[in-house]
């Protein structure tokens, strides 16, 4: 194995070794201080961290505002005083070693007012700042004005050349790298565009080489790029490594780092993945950002798959074969289905699953009295935390609606990752997993259920393994 030599990183030498920011509070202030104190760059979340009280203890996120908006200009405030919570941690920990960098979500609610209030409660703590979901335009903006680097994360070459044209070109001295992110294997959400097959994987060295080349044509070629999304072991990356078509180079990890004494995961959810299966990793798009995302099969996804299953196609008025009239709702309203769907709902409706949900594609959903009851409760206690919803039609700005009907395929996910954030049930939450989740079981580092601190697993990262 080629040794790693260090990399220029937000004004330092480290070695390029990262942790990859991972929302809601699985990568905190713990966990970047120890890959920082290690000597690599440790990405803390920005999205809805962690604060605690004079005591220490953890203050819980209660909601007390009547409207959406209310409850939403809470979040924000718990946002920014999370936010600068877990900087500081970090900052104690990293012990002036390493870097230590941010990360936020582009269409999280209120984006820009959390970084700008993190960032200025935090003046000299933070290095950098990681910002995918969206097109994170402003980012460099803001970074430069704190005087510190931006990372976009990005998942092909034609995104960071939007990027770059209208409005990072403006600031060249603060990119701090480029992270591609590749979007069929990485944990969490993913940027798969419309033009790309989620079960066709292409192979991320010529989009990364892709990336190169038009970061080349910008005068770019020693700034970094981060490689993220199905990075293991090193050693199968050895080819990358000092390579002078890819030029300087770093690597992302967020699924191995979950495996850590600092992780702040339960742990269940430590357990859970020393068992995964190749396969149990399940990319889908129920998450209400509209983005595809990677996450681990279980009841949770489970419920929204057959939830989608149970659906059928309607008409309000009769057109074509859609002749079979079907009433819906508390309000016995009419709409019209083909006989072959009006069959299934008959037999969906003998199982239990009696409530008909209209969705914004013309199509109903067949869940329980229960599910239904908790779908609309989830809709109602949106505290708005995404710019945009699809599950509840939150929208961060006037008129505070999307206009387009809450879609109840999808979930909060700002409920469910709090929960499993915080010792929820494994199963019954979301859990974010990259694709090579399934290693774990079979890498003999982790033999006999061993966990590593981060110094560890960074000292073996180095080593190829
Ligand atoms: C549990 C989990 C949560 C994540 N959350 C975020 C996030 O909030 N923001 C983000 O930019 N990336 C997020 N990611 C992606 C990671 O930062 C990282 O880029 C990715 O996991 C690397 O690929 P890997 O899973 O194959 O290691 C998350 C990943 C995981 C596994
Ligand atoms: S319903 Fe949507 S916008 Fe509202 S809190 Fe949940 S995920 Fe966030």
């Amino acid at each position: 194995m080629k040794s790693l030599n260090p990399i220029l990183m937000s004004g330092q030498e480290v070695l390029p070794l990262i942790e990859g920011g991972k929302g809601i509070s699985v990568s905190n202030g713990e966990s970047s201080g120890a890959w920082a104190a290690a000597g690599g760059v440790g990405t803390f979340s920005g999205v809805n961290a962690d604060a605690y009280d004079e005591n220490g203890d953890l203050i819980p996120v209660v909601y007390h505002g009547k409207t959406r908006r209310e409850r939403h200009h809470e979040l924000v405030a718990y946002a920014i005083k999370g936010g600068i919570a877990q900087a500081k941690i970090a900052h104690e920990m990293r012990n002036g070693q390493g870097r230590l960098h941010m990360n936020v979500l582009w269409e999280m609610a209120a984006c820009e007012e959390i970084l700008h209030g993190v960032l200025e409660g935090t003046q000299g703590l933070i290095h950098g700042v990681t910002c995918g979901a969206g097109m994170p335009y402003k980012v460099a903006e803001i970074s430069a004005r704190y005087n510190i680097f931006y990372y976009p994360i990005v998942s092909s070459a034609r995104a960071f050349n939007a990027l770059w044209k209208r409005a990072y070109h403006k600031f060249p001295d603060k990119l701090g790298a480029v992270v591609y992110e590749d979007p069929w294997l990485a944990g969490g959400h993913n940027g798969l565009s419309n033009s790309e097959d989620p079960t066709h994987p292409q192979p991320p060295y010529e989009r990364v080489l892709a990336l190169r080349k038009q970061m080349v044509e910008f005068g770019l070629n020693n700034i970094p790029i981060i490689m993220a999304g199905g990075v293991w072991f090193l050693r199968e990356w050895e080819d990358w490594i000092d390579n002078p078509d890819l030029g300087p180079i770093a690597f992302q990890f967020g699924t191995r780092p979950l495996l850590t004494q600092e992780s702040p995961i339960s742990s269940e959810w430590k357990q859970k993945l020393l068992t995964l299966k190749q396969g149990d990793v399940f990319l889908n798009r129920f998450s209400p950002t509209g983005f595809y995302s990677s996450a681990v099969k279980n009841d949770f996804l489970n419920e929204l798959h057959a939830r989608s299953q149970r659906q059928v196609a309607y008409t309000t008025a009769p057109v074509g074969d859609h002749e079979r009239p079907y009433e819906v709702g508390a309000r016995k309203r009419l709409v019209y289905l083909t006989a072959h769907d009006l069959t299934h709902v008959e037999q969906w409706v003998a199982q239990g699953f009696t409530e008909g949900l209209r969705t914004p594609d013309s199509t109903l959903i067949f869940v329980t009295p229960e599910d239904a009851n908790q779908i609309l409760t989830d809709q109602i206690n949106c505290m708005g935390c995404l710019s945009a919803c699809l599950f509840s039609n939150w929208q961060q700005t006037d008129p505070y609606t999307t206009g387009r009907k809450a879609d109840p395929r999808s979930f909060c996910i700002q409920k469910t990752l709090q929960e499993i954030s915080h010792g929820g049930d494994i199963n019954q939450q979301l859990m974010f997993a990259g694709h090579n989740a399934y290693r774990f079981a079979s890498d003999p580092f982790y033999a006999d259920g061993f966990i590593p601190t981060v110094k560890q697993l960074i000292e073996r990262l180095q080593t190829g393994n």
